[in-house]
């Protein structure tokens, strides 16, 4: 079975000023000195995209948190998928559970923001997650292949999809679930994409994400299709976030 090569991404969020380029040059050093088995994104605020995308730093491809669903237009505030990909972004981050929470954004929004970063060449990584009522609810794993299944566009291909699969009781908050939670959830959406994809579905990666730090990442990166994660607070700081990159050292 073709199993994709992993990615390990970090969603700085609202957080970084310009004195942060320091930390992508400090990674991508970082990954020249000491070697990287997997690849690596950041994805910066939008004020930061240019200028860590001019960096040239080869080890470190810079991403965009979110994108408007349409090319252009009278929207106040708003970014759309063309724009960061000029920047030079190839992977765009839609449904985050903080979109999903703070604006509203439901599968139909995040299936169509997909599609506007994949109809500009760039890879959609589609969040995922179920809340902490929803898990002790029993409903976990319906709640997740609902959102899995109704967020990936039409014009979802194996190699512009990306999901992550992030419990929002476990973001921010130094809990995760157990190996054996992770391990049944991303088998669950491999079934989807495979039935979706068929056997192209076996090399999209699902990533995991929700308090990933150095010193978890072994194990939580060693669950069978767990192809990656995506780092928040632990991303911010250099040093950190290539502790979790290091975890594939001991994977292999
Ligand atoms: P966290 O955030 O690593 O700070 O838990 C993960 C995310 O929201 O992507």
């Amino acid at each position: 079975m073709m199993t994709p090569k992993a990615l390990v991404a970090g969603n700085w969020k609202m957080n970084g000023l310009k004195a942060s380029t320091q930390e992508i040059t400090r990674l991508n050093d970082l990954i020249n000195t000491s070697g990287a088995k997997c690849d690596v994104l950041i994805c910066p605020p939008f004020t930061l995209i240019s200028t860590f995308a001019g960096l040239g730093a080869e080890n470190v491809a810079i991403g965009a948190q979110d994108c408007h669903m349409n090319v252009s237009g009278a929207h106040t505030g708003d970014i759309s998928a063309e724009m960061v990909v000029e920047l030079g972004c190839k992977h765009i981050i839609v449904g985050h559970s903080e979109r999903r929470a703070d604006h509203g954004e439901n599968n139909d929004v995040v299936n169509a923001k997909a599609a506007a970063a994949q109809n500009e060449g760039a890879t959609a990584i589609i969040c995922v997650g179920e809340t902490i009522e929803e898990r002790e609810a029993g409903k976990a794993l319906d709640v997740v292949i609902s959102q899995v299944k109704a967020s990936i566009p039409q014009s979802a291909t194996a190699s512009n999809t990306i999901i992550a699969y992030e419990p929002v009781w476990a973001i921010g908050s130094g809990h995760t679930p157990t190996v054996m939670d992770v391990q049944e959830m991303h088998k669950a959406v491999r079934e989807v994409l495979m039935s979706r994809f068929g056997a192209s579905g076996a090399g999209i990666k699902i990533l995991y994400g929700g308090s990933v730090k150095a010193s978890n990442a072994p194990e939580l990166m060693s669950v069978p299709n767990v192809n990656g994660a995506l780092v928040g607070g632990a991303s911010l700081k250099a040093d950190d976030f290539y502790g979790i990159i290091s975890a594939y050292d001991e994977i292999g």
